[in-house]
Parts: structure tokens; sequence; C-alpha cells
């Protein structure tokens, strides 16, 4: 699919963007996990929380929906999980693969799973070391270190597992694991990656522990063997899909976006800091507490167009790092320089984003330079519409659209814009009406 932008003048209006992706990813696995029904509102409905249910399905698991955001999980414990008759397809989800490969190291039976042709790019032995440590078996062609992999679960042992990367997706596929092990399981990561899944088992009657460490770590641990019980999570917004509209209001003059219902964990909002560093008018008006613990509100950005360049890295990164495509874009309408460092992560994402950003914001007239760990921006200078290519990246198509509403002039067309699909099918439709010009080609 292509899609047709022309630059826009001021965007304004009020959006409800889709349910979480991490959030929904969990709520679906820890229901499957857990003894008892598990109530989930909110679930996004793209591709990659689709991946999850079909996986979990194919494990046995019985699941109604989703129906508008309703996903009915009928838990009878991980021990009831059974073994698949064929490979479990994650498709483009990194966090299916790698949380179920943790759920599954407990199981008593062998299952392989695959993915796309970008998920099978992608680095697995992080995830899959760990979880031999802990006594599960997980091997495939490229000995283990991508996608497909097999992994034959069992009797698991406790482990202290350190993390050379902070990673949610490893940290919580150990945590999965933990539960299933004797004693108890801990892991130190060098910042502190988002907290869903401590968040979530505590509402699913788990007990977890967490601690900032002296020097700027964090550990949490599980003590296991833990049952889990089935509960009622509202997965809010999903912030990453907020980040395109925050972005677009704050770069476009005049314009004034709100976004309503969208989840303000601390460990994910890292943008609206560097947003309001880089001059931004935001505000945030937090709500509540939604069931599965996570907090939700409404954030509304003005555009002034009076952006400045910032310097981004150390622990603010893994509570920004799946915006920073839209980051890369205020940086290019902004004065002066940003300098993104220690995102070396960005490489190994669904596409190698530092190298996708980079040039594709050349093409609009962005004067952007790789790093090995991140970009280097020169904001400002003459930007205007171009043809231009997402990768495969839903979120360098959602950045790309944010940047073609913002340049002075001309048509932007992007190619491969289906891929939104995987964490927001409706993104065109919601930017079109915040009043940007959008075509379908
Ligand atoms: C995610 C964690 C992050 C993030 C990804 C979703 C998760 O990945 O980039 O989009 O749901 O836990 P890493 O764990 O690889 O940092």
């Amino acid at each position: 699919m292509r899609v047709r932008i022309r630059g826009s003048g001021r965007l304004r209006g009020e959006l409800v963007v889709p349910g979480d992706k991490s959030i929904s990813h969990r709520a679906a696995i820890l229901g499957a996990m857990a003894h008892g029904g598990t109530e989930i509102s909110g679930f996004l409905e793209g591709e990659d929380p689709l991946s999850t249910v079909r996986c979990l399905r194919a494990l046995g698991v019985g699941i109604e929906g989703p129906r508008e955001g309703r996903l009915l999980v009928d838990g009878a414990g991980v021990e009831a999980w059974r073994e698949p008759a064929a490979v479990l397809d994650a498709g483009n989800s990194g966090t299916t693969l790698r949380l179920l490969l943790g759920a599954l190291a407990g199981r008593g039976f062998a299952a392989t799973l695959t993915g796309d042709a970008s998920l099978r790019r992608r680095p697995m032995d992080r995830v899959a070391e760990p979880l031999r440590s802990m006594g599960a078996v997980v091997g495939g062609p490229e000995g283990g270190k991508t996608a497909p992999l097999t992994i034959r679960g069992g009797k698991l042992r406790a482990a202290a597992v350190e993390l050379a990367v902070a990673s949610a997706q490893v940290k919580s596929a150990v945590l999965l694991a933990g539960l299933q092990a004797e004693g108890v399981t801990a892991v130190t990561e060098p910042s502190r990656s988002r907290d869903h899944t401590e968040r979530m088992l505590a509402a699913f009657g788990g007990a977890v522990e967490e601690a900032d460490l002296p020097g700027g770590g964090h550990r949490v641990t599980v003590r296991g063997p833990q049952s889990l019980r089935g509960a009622r999570v509202a997965v809010p917004g999903d912030f990453s899909a907020a980040a395109f509209f925050l972005v677009a209001g704050a770069v476009v003059p005049g314009s004034a976006v709100t976004v309503r219902g969208v989840g303000l964990n601390p460990t994910r909002t890292g943008l609206l800091d560097v947003l309001r560093r880089m001059g931004a008018k935001i505000r945030v008006d937090l709500e509540d507490f939604a069931p599965g613990g996570e907090p939700v509100g409404d954030v509304t950005v003005e555009g002034t167009g009076e952006l400045r360049g910032v310097e981004v890295g150390g622990s603010l990164i893994p509570r920004l790092i799946d915006e920073i495509p839209a980051l890369a874009v205020a940086a290019v309408f902004a004065c002066g320089k940003t300098v993104i460092r220690d995102a070396a992560e960005l490489r190994a994402k669904e596409s190698d984003r530092i190298a996708g950003m980079a040039a594709e914001l050349a093409r609009l007239g962005g004067r952007v330079r790789t790093l090995p760990d991140g970009l280097l921006i020169e904001g400002g200078g003459k930007l205007g519409g171009a043809a231009v290519d997402a990768w495969g990246d839903h979120r360098v198509a959602m950045a790309l659209a944010v940047a073609a509403c913002a340049v002075g002039g001309g048509e932007t067309l992007i190619q491969g814009t289906e891929c939104v699909n995987i964490s927001y099918p409706d993104f065109f439709r919601d930017l079109t009406l915040l009043g940007a010009g959008v075509e379908a080609d």
C-alpha cells in the first residue's frame, strides 16, 4: 500500500489511540498462564497481539475474541498448555516470540517458534542463553541465535541473570520462566526497562520484588514456583502510538492535539520529558490507575513551532526506545543540533531504525547522520515532500507520515504503509481526523 500526504496546516483535535501493544501481549499471556478467567478490555487488535493470541490457541488455551477490544482467556494454568501440533508463528512480533519462549521454558514438551523475515533476523541468543542457564534446551539452525528456535522445557532451576542491555522482553521472558522454577530468580538491568510485566504479575496475584541498585542498575526478583489467578485488565491507549500525534502537534505551528486515555507509565514516557526540554508546550492530566495497574490520563500538545535541539542518551533511552523515530522527526524541525546516543538497540528492531530514519528523512531534505549507536540531526533547513519508504516497519511508516505533514511544501509518497497494521490499523484515518491531507494511493 502507498499513501500520499500533503504538507498540512495546523493539526487540531482529540483522539483515543488503540490499546497498548506491550500490555495487550502480557495480558493475554498471563491470562493463559493463570488459573481462572481473565477479561481484557482495550486489547489491541493489531497484527502483533493477534499473533500472540494465535500462538496461545495453538498451545491449547481457550480464548474468545477479540471483539471490539474484548478478549476472554479461559486460563487453566500454564501446566495445562499442550504440545503444539505445528510451528508457532509469531509473525513480526518480537514480544510474542521472546515472552512465549520464557513461558515455554518450564513446559515438558518441545515447541518451535518462528516469524517473518524481519523477526528471523533479530537476535534471540539474548533470551535463549538465560533460559538455557535455567535448564531449558533451546536450539535452532543458527545455533539458537535467531529464529526458528526449538525449545524443550522442563524442570527449571532459578538463576541470577545479568542483562548487558536493558530489555523488557528478555527480563519478562526470564520472569515467566522464574515463576516456574524452584527458588529465587533475579534479573538485573543496567537501567530500568518498561515494567508492565511486573505490574501485571501483581494484578494476577503474583509476588515480584524490585530494587534500584547503587550505580544506576535495576533488579527484579520472583520466587518460584508461583501460580497466578485470572484477573481483569483494562489496557490503556498506547503511548507509543500517541507519540506520533504528540510530535505532529509539537512541530506543526498552531496545532493543538489531545490524546485521551493514554498509558502514562513513567518507564514509557521519556518522550514527554524530551519534548519539554525541546521547548514543546505539553499538559498532562493524570486520571487514575486502570485495572491491571497502569496509570492512565490525557495529554495535550500545542504547536509553538519553536523547538530546539537536545542531547538524549543514557538511562533515558529505554524510556523512549520506540519513540526515537518520532523524536528524530521532531529534531529535524527543531532549531540546532540533536544528538541521540546509547541507542544501538534501534538497529535490532523491526528494521534498522537508525539507518532507516536517516535515509528517509534525508530524502525530505533533513540533515541527518548516523552514529553507530544513534543519530546526529542538524535541525531547520529546507524540507519538502518526496518519495520515501517505510522499510517494512510500522514505526518508520508513522514517523514519516508525521514528517510529511510538517514539511513546508509538496506532497510525500510513502511506500509500504501496510505495516502500520502491526500496531495501529487506523493510523491514517486518525491522522486525517486531525486535519492532515492523506490519500491512499
Ligand atoms: C517491548 C520491549 C522493547 C520494545 C518493544 C516492546 C516489550 O523491546 O522496543 O517494542 O513489549 O517488552 P526490548 O525488550 O528488545 O528492548
